[in-house]
């Protein structure tokens, strides 16, 4: 059985390369090829080792029973001050040949517990509008808030975002519909 754990500073390379496989894998056609072409394991691996010297806390992986790394995500207080939810997920990625057996999901849960846990009782993720993986988060309970252009590789990218109004009950498996957790999706 694999686990999830906090992620430690040697953590870095075996992010970076999770991160750009999925990001190649997944946006192509969706972001500029620019973007996806130039993005270096090795920049994106200095940038998560500085990131994991200060925060490692923040950052959650799911390892497989050999410990190799298969997914990854991280989240802290959302960055938007007009909008009113407190934490945000800032990144989810499950390794392409691992996905769709609940690593993604065991990943959420404990980055949700991490929001809680600093004092973070609501969250939202941003996901590129034409990313299916938006759907996840819908059958994880997310309820849509709003959308909105971002600039990635200097074009304009719609974008949804996904709220979570209670993260104790979706925690806890209590959640309502309006809490951020419908029906069945935790049990
Ligand atoms: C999106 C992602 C994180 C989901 O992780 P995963 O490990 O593949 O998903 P899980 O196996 O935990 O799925 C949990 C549930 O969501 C559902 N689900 C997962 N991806 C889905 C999709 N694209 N569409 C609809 N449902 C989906 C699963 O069927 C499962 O449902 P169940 O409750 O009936 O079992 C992963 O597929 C991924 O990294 N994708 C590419 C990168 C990406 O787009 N990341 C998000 C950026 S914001």
């Amino acid at each position: 059985m694999g686990a999830i754990r906090i992620a430690r500073p040697e953590d870095a390379k075996a992010i970076a390369r999770i991160e750009v496989e999925t990001w190649r894998s997944t946006y192509a056609g969706m972001l500029p090829d620019r973007v996806l072409v130039n993005m270096s394991e090795r920049r994106q691996t200095a940038s998560w080792a500085s990131f994991l010297r200060h925060r490692p806390e923040d950052v959650s992986v799911a390892t497989a029973t050999n410990g190799t790394i298969q997914g990854f995500g991280n989240c802290g207080t959302q960055r938007d001050s007009t909008i009113r939810f407190a934490g945000e997920v800032y990144t989810l990625y499950v390794a392409p040949d691992r996905q769709s057996q609940g690593l993604g999901r065991s990943i959420l849960m404990s980055l949700f517990q991490r929001l809680v846990d600093t004092g973070h009782a609501t969250a939202l993720v941003w996901v590129v509008r034409a990313n299916p993986a938006r759907f996840f988060y819908e059958r994880l309970g997310g309820q849509q808030i709003m959308h909105r252009p971002i600039p990635v590789g200097g074009q304009q990218v719609e974008a949804v975002a996904y709220g979570w109004r209670d993260l104790g009950a979706v925690l806890a498996g209590t959640a309502k519909s309006g809490d951020g957790l419908t029906g069945d999706s935790l049990n």
